[in-house]
Formats: C-alpha cells, sequence, structure tokens
C-alpha cells in the first residue's frame, strides 16, 4: 500500500488538491473550508488488491516486537494507513503513541456499568495527545523543506510542536494567550528551545493572527487545521480497537475544544470501518465545559447552518476555544454515529477530575470532561450497562498542577460553582496538612483520617 498517493479533499465542496498544493493556512481556494487527507488507492482496489485485514492486524501485532525506531511508534506502527510520507525515512518520531488502556474500576462500578475504560493519551512523550498528530505533521514539515513550523495553543499543541520541532532541528514560532495557560505547558515551549510570544488576546485571536503571518512567511502551520496532524490523531483509533480484539467500543467520549482530535478520531474509526478492519462505528460522543460550549450549542439550535463562536471561559485552559476551527468534521462525526454533544459545569469538571485522579491515573481539567459527560449521559438514561464505553483522557495530570492544589485546599470553585455539591466535593478534597516532625504527631494524623 505504500506505493498509493495522498491527496486533499476539501470538507466542504469537495475540491481535490494535492497535498503540496495547499495554501499557508489550509483552507481551500474555492470555499475557504478545511481540509481531510485522502487516499484514493483504497477506494479504488478491489478483491485480491484490497489492503488484507487479516494480514495487517498481523503485522501491527508483530512490530509491537520490533526494535525498529518506526515500529515502536504508536502511530508510525500503522503506517499503511497513513501514507503521508514520500520516504518514511523522514519521519520524526519520539516514541509516541501505545499509550495505556485502562479498566476505570470505581467508575464502572459507580456508574453500574462494567466495562468503562480510558484510552490515556497523557501518557505520550510530552503529556498529551497532541504528540500523535505532531509526529505526523512536523515528518512533512520537514520533508518539504521547511526551516519554520508555528502554532497557536492554549499550551499542549505548542508543548508538542516545540519537542518534535527541537528533534527535527527546525525553529519553531508558539503565540499562546498571556495569563491564560498552565504554566507546566509554557515551561515545556522553553524547555524545548520554542520561541514563544504570549498575546494579549485569547487562543481565538492567536490563531486569526498566526493565519495572517504564515501567508506573508515562509512557515509552516502546525495547528489541527493542518490535516496531516489529523493523521496522526487517528491513530488512537486503531489502538483502542487492536486492545478490544478489533471489537470497537459501543460508545467513545472525547473532550471538545477546537474540535480536532474528536475529528481525527471518528476519521480513525470510519477508515477501520470502510477497509474492513472492524464491523461497526462507536457512537462518538464531544464533551464541552459550560462556558466554552459553542458546538452545544449549535447542536441545540436545531435550524443553525453555521456555529456561533462565543466568548470562552473555563479553568480547564486547554479547551478556552470558542471558535473552533474542526467544529464541521466533528459535527459529522457526531451525527454520522449517533452520538451527543453536552457541556458540564466547572465543578462537574473539578469531581471528575478527582475521580480519575482516585483510580491511580490522573488527568489534566480538560480530560475529565470525559466522564463528567459520562456521568450525565447515564442520569439521563442514554448508556446501558453492557455497554463498552472508552474515555479519551488527553492530557497528564501533571500539565496543570496548579488546578489540582487549589481543588484540594479549597480555593478552586466559587461557592456559586460549587453550590448543591459541597458534601462530595468536601469527601474527596485531599489537602496537605502541616505536622510536627514526630512519630506521635504523624500517628495522630492517620487515626483521625482512618475509617
Ligand atoms: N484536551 C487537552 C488536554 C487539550 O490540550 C486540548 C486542546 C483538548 C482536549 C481539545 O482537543 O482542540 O482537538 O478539540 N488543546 C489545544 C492546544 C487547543 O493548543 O493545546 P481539540
Amino acid at each position: 500500500m505504500k506505493d498509493i498517493l495522498h491527496q486533499l479533499r476539501c470538507f466542504g465542496c469537495g475540491a481535490r488538491i494535492a497535498g503540496a498544493e495547499a495554501q499557508p493556512d489550509f483552507r481551500c481556494a474555492v470555499c475557504g473550508d478545511l481540509f481531510e487527507v485522502e487516499y484514493p488507492g483504497w477506494g479504488q482496489r478491489r478483491g485480491n488488491d484490497r489492503p488484507n485485514p487479516g494480514a495487517l492486524k498481523w503485522l501491527w501485532r508483530e512490530r509491537r516486537c520490533s526494535s525498529e525506531e518506526l515500529d515502536r511508534s504508536g502511530v508510525w506502527r500503522f503506517r499503511e494507513l497513513l501514507p503521508i510520507l514520500e520516504s518514511f525515512g523522514n519521519a520524526v518520531t519520539l516514541c509516541e503513541g501505545s499509550t495505556p488502556f485502562y479498566h476505570l474500576l470505581r467508575a464502572s462500578k459507580a456508574l453500574g456499568i462494567d466495562q468503562i475504560y480510558a484510552k490515556h493519551q497523557g501518557m505520550n512523550p510530552t503529556g498529551s495527545f497532541k504528540d500523535t498528530g505532531m509526529t505526523a505533521a512536523v515528518s512533512v514539515a520537514r520533508e518539504r523543506g521547511f526551516e519554520w513550523v508555528a502554532c497557536a495553543s492554549t499550551g499542549n499543541t505548542s508543548a508538542a510542536m516545540a519537542a518534535y520541532a527541537a528533534r527535527a532541528g527546525l525553529r519553531c514560532l508558539v503565540l499562546i494567550p498571556e495569563g491564560k495557560i498552565a504554566w507546566g505547558k509554557l515551561s515545556q515551549a522553553m524547555d524545548y528551545g520554542a520561541l514563544t510570544c504570549q498575546l494579549k488576546t485569547d487562543f481565538d485571536g492567536c490563531l486569526r493572527l498566526l493565519m495572517q503571518i504564515v501567508k506573508e512567511a515562509p512557515i509552516y502551520l502546525l495547528n489541527s487545521v493542518n490535516p496531516y496532524r489529523l493523521e496522526g490523531q487517528k491513530t488512537p483509533a486503531f489502538e483502542i480497537a487492536e486492545a478490544l480484539d478489533w471489537n470497537v467500543p459501543d460508545h467513545l467520549i472525547v473532550p471538545g475544544g477546537n474540535l480536532g482530535n474528536s475529528s481525527a478520531l471518528g476519521k480513525g474509526f470510519r477508515e477501520l470501518h470502510e477497509l474492513g478492519l472492524v464491523a461497526r462505528m462507536p457512537r462518538i460522543s464531544v464533551i464541552q465545559a459550560e462556558g466554552a460550549n459553542p458546538l452545544v450549542r449549535f447542536f441545540n439550535q436545531h435550524e443553525a447552518m453555521a456555529l456561533e463562536p462565543v466568548e470562552a471561559h473555563t479553568r480547564a485552559t486547554a479547551i478556552r476555544i470558542g471558535n473552533p476551527a474542526s467544529w464541521r468534521k466533528a459535527a459529522r462525526a457526531i451525527q454520522e454515529t449517533g452520538g451527543w454533544c453536552l457541556d458540564v459545569t466547572e465543578a462537574e469538571i473539578a469531581i471528575a477530575k478527582t475521580e480519575i485522579g482516585a483510580e491511580g491515573l490522573g488527568c489534566e481539567p480538560a480530560s475529565a470532561v470525559t466522564l463528567a459527560g459520562l456521568k450525565k449521559l447515564c442520569a439521563q438514561g442514554k448508556v446501558a450497562a453492557c455497554e463498552t464505553v472508552v474515555l479519551v483522557l488527553t492530557g497528564h495530570t501533571l500539565k496543570d498542577a496548579d488546578y489540582t492544589i487549589d481543588f484540594h485546599r479549597g480555593t478552586l470553585l466559587s461557592k456559586e460553582e460549587s453550590v448543591g455539591m459541597d458534601t462530595r466535593i468536601d469527601s474527596l478534597r485531599r489537602n496537605a496538612v502541616s505536622v510536627e516532625a514526630t512519630p506521635a504527631a504523624v500517628l495522630a494524623v492517620l487515626r483521625g483520617s482512618a475509617g
């Protein structure tokens, strides 16, 4: 399959162009919509010429025991399904992907659903799911001879881009909203040597600005409007299907920000289905924070033709996005699979995050919307006890330690935000206590917390 070339297809008008013909902002010259990578050969191949699902599954499994650099990447292990490079020798990898797939025992018990799993994308090299997309798109940037790459970010994209650019020997420009991203993420961009500009605007403002900049300078744009990002980000769908012995889950739940990830996972499962590797697609639901919920509003306005941007506010800073670029692609994934789009409050996010922590996993606030959303769907009777549900945890708990500490100290939420949930919140808080440095004092604390 490596000989099959890819092309880009406009999601809006269907116009097709060669990969290298895309404009710097990755918008269609005809209608302004975004592109998707398409592999024309897959549809043309018939009978014996089609990729053999059994052979592919065997090959991918074999590669898990290989010591080759590309095989050790959980993205490039599936390279037959992302033939986007002229040569796979140009791939820039940090051994991303192959992330853990955990059974959430406590959540399963609490919600009365036996099979709730977490696909923990926070266990990637830079601590978020963005690495799977960056390995793909930075490889393309290097292959096409760019010296500079750039992104606007709420923090994780910039951390991932900076790491992969450093690895590839490329320079990188980061635009972030001043004071609105977690320190850990900012520190990563600095550590990996990015040129970081903090702008007095929000994420949407940063992205708008960058779209203008890339038209004036030879800089390769690495936000998720770049369709090659989504090719890397579709691969967790393959890992999830493989982990379930090629039975897809009934329901996949994904956080929604700029909506690239839900689009990518939808594409991943769609391709598996079209190629005959799985029998169906999972229901895909997208969860947003209540204060940053433009897609939820879109679905609630039944007659709406276009998404109305909002001014976004949430402490889950990773998904503080009011004008998501990939909303049409994400809406298709939800609609074609019969999924739902809903929002959750700040208190629901904080509680769900602590519950994921109590499973011994932890995640960043934006990831916790998945469990908060699942709880809401269960309360609405939309999830059956026999279903297999997978939550996509997108970022590592250490990404935003301030949030966690504020929650346990009781300084995170306002009174209004936690109204009606105080008892639950108090039962979850585990603030550190100052204790005299004697065995007796520590033992007294231990006795006090027993039971
Ligand atoms: N979870 C985390 C931890 C994120 O960092 C993001 C997005 C999302 C969820 C939402 O994913 O945008 O594909 O819908 N972070 C971007 C960034 C915007 O700049 O790091 P999405």
